[in-house]
């Protein structure tokens, strides 16, 4: 069967609605040839000793693993000289990498969660990567902090990888949302989902219920309405799945729907997801195949980030769930 390649895409989008530049299209298949080989490393699992904590800690206090270091490293080294980025910034970095003087600069910044849903390494459940371009603002020559500081509206691509059972990728360059499953006999990702569409509605939610004594009122009353079933106020039944990997839930979700939810809570405050590398990308993608994506009072997309490593309140997915907690939230 024949099937369409990542760069046969990405050359489609190009040609027939200037979604993509040569730029652009350089800085995808970068990545996607990163994904690669941070999808080999996971694979080699305890042979590699990949859940390894290596004794450091990012920029907020989480203790690094093995796996985390190597796939920051793996996206800068592969990323730095293609003279497609004026600088990138990751979790895994406290600020911001500019580009070597010896290459280079182009017009885009990159920022990237290397390896999302790390504390999941140790016990072989799916990890991904996850990422957002933006366009580095006119006439800044040395990016600093502020020029990422961009709403998510402004990302022209945003994309993830799941390093599953199969590993996937997910991109939206803003026309739509495509998958690409990896060939590994060929070492291409091909094309396997030509649009993706969430279903509008949905009976599966996805949360950490540990957390359930420090919700906010509307995230509890939403929740208490699905536990209740087909005799509460809902009038259906709702099943539960929480991976603890944004990357396999979001793709479970992009797959059959249903909603995803990290909240602000008593405990974190302000979340304990990351606007910048991990809300933006995933509410864009999202948005892109038909869902919503707000932090119960506003459209995550819209908010003004004031810190690279700010956290936020996710809830996204089937639209009219979303809709639902958001209305609870305003009317509260
Ligand atoms: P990371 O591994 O990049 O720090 O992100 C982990 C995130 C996200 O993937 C997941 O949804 C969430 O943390 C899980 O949190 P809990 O352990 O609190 O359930
Ligand atoms: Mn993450
Ligand atoms: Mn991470």
């Amino acid at each position: 069967m024949h099937r369409v390649t990542l760069t046969q895409y990405l050359i489609e989008q190009q040609r027939n609605y200037g979604k993509v530049s040569p730029e652009l299209r350089l800085l995808i298949e970068i990545i996607a040839r990163a994904c690669k080989a941070i999808s080999h490393a996971v694979s080699k699992g305890p042979l590699a000793g990949v859940g390894d904590a290596v004794g450091t800690h990012n920029v907020q206090g989480e203790a690094q693993k093995k796996l985390d270091v190597i796939a920051n490293e793996v996206l800068v080294e592969a990323n730095e000289w293609g003279g497609h980025l004026a600088a990138m910034m990751s979790e895994e970095m406290a600020t911001p990498y500019t580009i070597p003087h010896r290459y280079p600069k182009g017009g885009f910044l990159l920022v990237m969660d290397p390896l999302d849903g790390s504390s999941n390494l140790d016990v072989n459940i799916s990890v991904g990567t996850i990422f957002s371009v933006l366009r580095c603002p006119e006439g800044v020559t040395e990016p600093d902090e502020k020029a990422f500081l961009q709403p998510g509206v402004k990302q022209v691509a945003a994309g993830f990888a799941v390093y599953g059972a199969a590993t996937i990728l997910v991109l939206t360059v803003g026309n739509g949302v495509v998958g690409f499953t990896l060939d590994r006999e060929m070492g291409s990702f091909l094309m396997t989902q030509e649009r993706i569409v969430i279903p509008e509605d949905t009976q599966e939610f996805a949360i950490n219920a540990s957390n359930a004594r420090n919700w906010e009122p509307p995230v509890k009353r939403y929740i208490d309405e699905c536990l209740a079933g087909k005799t509460g106020p809902r009038g259906k039944d709702f099943n539960m799945r929480w991976v603890a990997s944004m990357v396999a839930d979001v793709y479970r979700i992009l797959s059959r729907g249903g909603i995803f939810m990290y909240p602000r809570d008593a405990k974190y405050n302000d979340g304990r997801l990351r606007l910048m590398y991990e809300a933006n990308p995933m509410s864009f993608i999202v948005e892109q195949a038909g869902g919503a994506a707000t932090n119960g009072r506003q459209r995550i997309l819209e908010i003004q980030p004031r810190a690279l490593h700010q956290r936020v309140g996710v809830i996204l997915g089937s639209k009219n769930e979303v809709e639902c907690v958001t209305r609870y939230h305003l009317q509260a």
